[in-house]
């Protein structure tokens, strides 16, 4: 019965891989555990960009080409939060004494919807890697007590949790941090000046928990640790129409301000950066990113990723890989010029993502997942 199935999937598959090659090595109880642990890995803006298919001996994992953002530059996010998703699944294994091999065929940039990006084999032999405890407790704190400095020693046990080769975290330094978070609010700013990018950020946003419920994706509100009265607000301007108006008036110039104090008080601010902005350096910076993230919740540190720098800054550097609307394609020129003079360390190198570190309270709220499928 099984191996039908299994001829069928390697038949509809343009890769013909099936996660079912090696029956000997049948790990099929624990594939189920080792999922619903890893499938808690983050995405940006929750969308889970992925599709995993379970074998007896391993799961293959594919990219949902269709929950990509416009806004994201070459799928920089989605190969972040896909590495995020494989580092989790090799985590998840090694608690249950599994050892993982990932095979990460390089991601094909053609028409395939749901191209493959690994294939993760299971074998008994794994010892337990100390951050596989931290999968279901790691979350994303916005709420930071502000001008809280994290001490060096934390930040360097952060950065030597990296392992794939080209990875790179870098701290900005205490005295560039306000330039920094300047420029982290010019670009958040951007992003409520579009209607492309607005359309996109209400899309992702749930307003109650029936809304997040019934998609089980999407940013849900009562995650985001908003001051009170801040989700009425967001609601009013889902229209683009009103937050046109609104912006002449300064509401995104204030979404941008709030977003650079934020950054500004943070514990400390970091970077990870890769050596090409291709999908297999993303892959291994989301593994990285995600091994840092929990790295931080090991130590008992809030963390919060901040995507729209990286994010504009590839708008800027590489307009081959994002069709920008007309009007951004300068400014987002401009930010890039700016970072470069603003993060020497990053010379010659691609930044993936930007995070913020410190102390703050996680938020009451979980953040929800599709059904594995
Ligand atoms: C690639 C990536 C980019 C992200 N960018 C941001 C961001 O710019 N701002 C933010 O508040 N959260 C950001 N996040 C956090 C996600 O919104 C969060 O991981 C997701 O909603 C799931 O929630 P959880 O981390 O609490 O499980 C990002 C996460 C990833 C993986």
């Amino acid at each position: 019965m099984n191996g039908n199935l299994e001829k069928k999937f390697d038949a509809s598959r343009p890769d013909g891989r099936s996660p079912n090659a090696n029956p000997e090595a049948d790990t099929g109880a624990d594939t189920e555990a080792i999922l619903q642990t890893a499938l808690r890995a983050p995405s940006a803006e929750n969308t889970q960009p992925w599709r995993v298919e379970r074998g007896r001996t391993g799961v293959l994992v594919r990219y949902d080409r269709s929950r990509r953002m416009p806004s994201d530059p070459g799928g920089m996010l989605d190969y972040t939060g896909l590495g995020a998703l494989i580092e989790s699944i090799v985590l998840a294994a090694s608690g249950r004494g599994l050892l993982a091999t990932v095979e990460a065929p390089p991601p094909r940039d053609d028409d395939d919807r749901l191209p493959l990006v690994a294939d993760i084999r299971f074998a008994p032999g794994g010892a337990p890697d100390p951050l596989c405890e931290f999968l279901a407790s790691r979350c994303t704190t916005r709420r930071m007590a502000a001008d809280k400095p994290v001490p060096g020693d934390l930040l360097e046990s952060m950065a030597r949790a990296v392992r794939q080769p080209g990875v790179r975290i870098d701290w900005i330094p205490a005295g560039r941090v306000r330039d920094v978070a300047a420029l982290v609010g010019d670009a958040t700013r951007l992003r409520f000046e579009h209607a492309e990018y607005h359309r996109e950020f209400y899309e992702n946003l749930r307003f109650t928990r029936d809304e997040a419920e019934r998609t089980g994706d999407g940013l849900d509100v009562a995650t985001l640790q908003l001051p009170p009265g801040v989700a009425s607000v967001m609601r009013f301007f889902r229209k683009w129409s009103r937050t046109r108006v609104g912006n002449l008036l300064g509401y995104s110039r204030g979404i941008g301000s709030h977003a650079a104090k934020e950054v500004a008080g943070s514990g400390a601010v970091g970077m990870l950066t890769v050596e090409e902005p291709d999908p297999g350096s993303f892959l291994r910076g989301g593994r990285d990113f995600q091994r840092v993230w929990l790295e931080a919740t090991r130590l008992g540190l809030a963390f919060h990723p901040v995507a729209g720098l990286t994010v504009f800054v590839g708008h800027g550097e590489r307009p081959d890989a994002i069709e920008s609307p007309p009007d951004l394609i300068e400014k987002t020129r401009q930010i890039a010029g700016r970072f470069r003079s603003l993060a020497p360390a990053a010379s010659g190198r691609t930044p993936q993502m930007m995070f913020r570190v410190g102390y703050g309270p996680r938020p009451a709220v979980a953040s929800l997942r599709r059904p594995i499928g």
